[in-house]
């Protein structure tokens, strides 16, 4: 791959399931800093504005030393949820990415950002990919969620229909919000990775936050490369899962339906 968007992984040192080594004990000291650095930095954002489960689940896995090695991680996800990391270069096929979550497996890209990249960066790095979605495999409502979804995979394919899938993962495992003792947290990788998407999706009084529902999700077109303008709320993880047993036919509905476009508004729409 070449050219100025060229994906910086190694892809041609991938097994046919997607998969690198992590090579944990190679990591420079360099890596290490920007790790400490990165958590450094969110660490207010999160103790402020993270879900429950999410600080739970970060404090359960220690890792504000340095870049986390992937073994000792999945030995502690195992004993909890049943789920393990394994090394990826980057984005990989949709088909792979299904099958690894389908196995309990969740793909975390095994290089950081630059100290220069600190923050805002194109594609996920380790920092988002562990630090955003590791600490709620520890949740067993959000860890079934999230392997239904992959399990599920396959069948959008085959109806056609998984652009309204990939908008489920993108506003609900990227950019949730769920309410908590009356108030507002997010638990979105998307959302705790970033420290100006923490402030916006929580305290800002210009995105739309709405109530959780799965037909309105499926048919929510997002924006990739800005603040998102509109939030979904849910009331807790099991709530996601719950959702998992109708949607293939919510599935085919979304299919057919028009697109939201990023930040409209919808007649059924409820406001949290
Ligand atoms: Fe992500």
């Amino acid at each position: 791959m070449d050219g100025p968007h060229a994906l910086r992984g190694d892809y041609a040192a991938a097994a046919p399931d997607g998969t690198v080594p992590q090579r944990h004990a190679r990591i420079p000291a360099r890596d290490h800093a920007t790790w400490r650095e990165l958590m450094r930095r969110q660490a207010p954002l999160w103790e402020r504005h993270a879900a429950r489960a999410f600080r739970v689940g970060l404090a359960t896995l220690g890792c504000e030393g340095g870049v986390p090695d992937f073994a000792v991680a999945s030995a502690r996800l195992q004993g909890a949820t049943g789920w393990s990391l394994v090394g990826v270069p980057g984005l990989i096929p949709e088909g792979a990415f299904f099958a690894h979550l389908a196995a309990r497996r969740f793909p975390v890209t095994v290089w950081i950002r630059t100290p220069e990249e600190l923050d805002y960066l194109e594609e996920p790095d380790i920092f988002h990919d562990f630090a955003g979605h590791v600490p709620l495999l520890l949740e067993p409502a959000f860890a079934d969620f999230l392997q239904a979804y992959g399990a599920l995979g396959a069948e959008a394919e085959a109806l056609g229909a998984l652009r309204p899938l990939a908008r489920l993962y993108w506003h609900m495992v990227e950019f949730g919000l769920i309410e908590e003792d009356g108030g507002l947290r997010a638990y979105g990788a998307g959302i705790l990775s970033s420290a100006a998407e923490t402030a916006h999706s929580i305290t800002s009084a210009a995105p739309r936050r709405l109530r959780y529902d799965p037909r309105r999700v499926l048919r929510s077109d997002y924006r990739i490369d800005d603040l998102q303008p509109t939030y979904f709320v849910i009331r807790g993880h099991a709530e996601l899962f719950e959702t998992m047993r109708g949607l293939p036919a919510l599935l085919e509905c979304a299919r057919d339906a028009a697109p939201i476009a990023p930040g409209a508004a919808d007649p059924a729409d409820m406001p949290f």
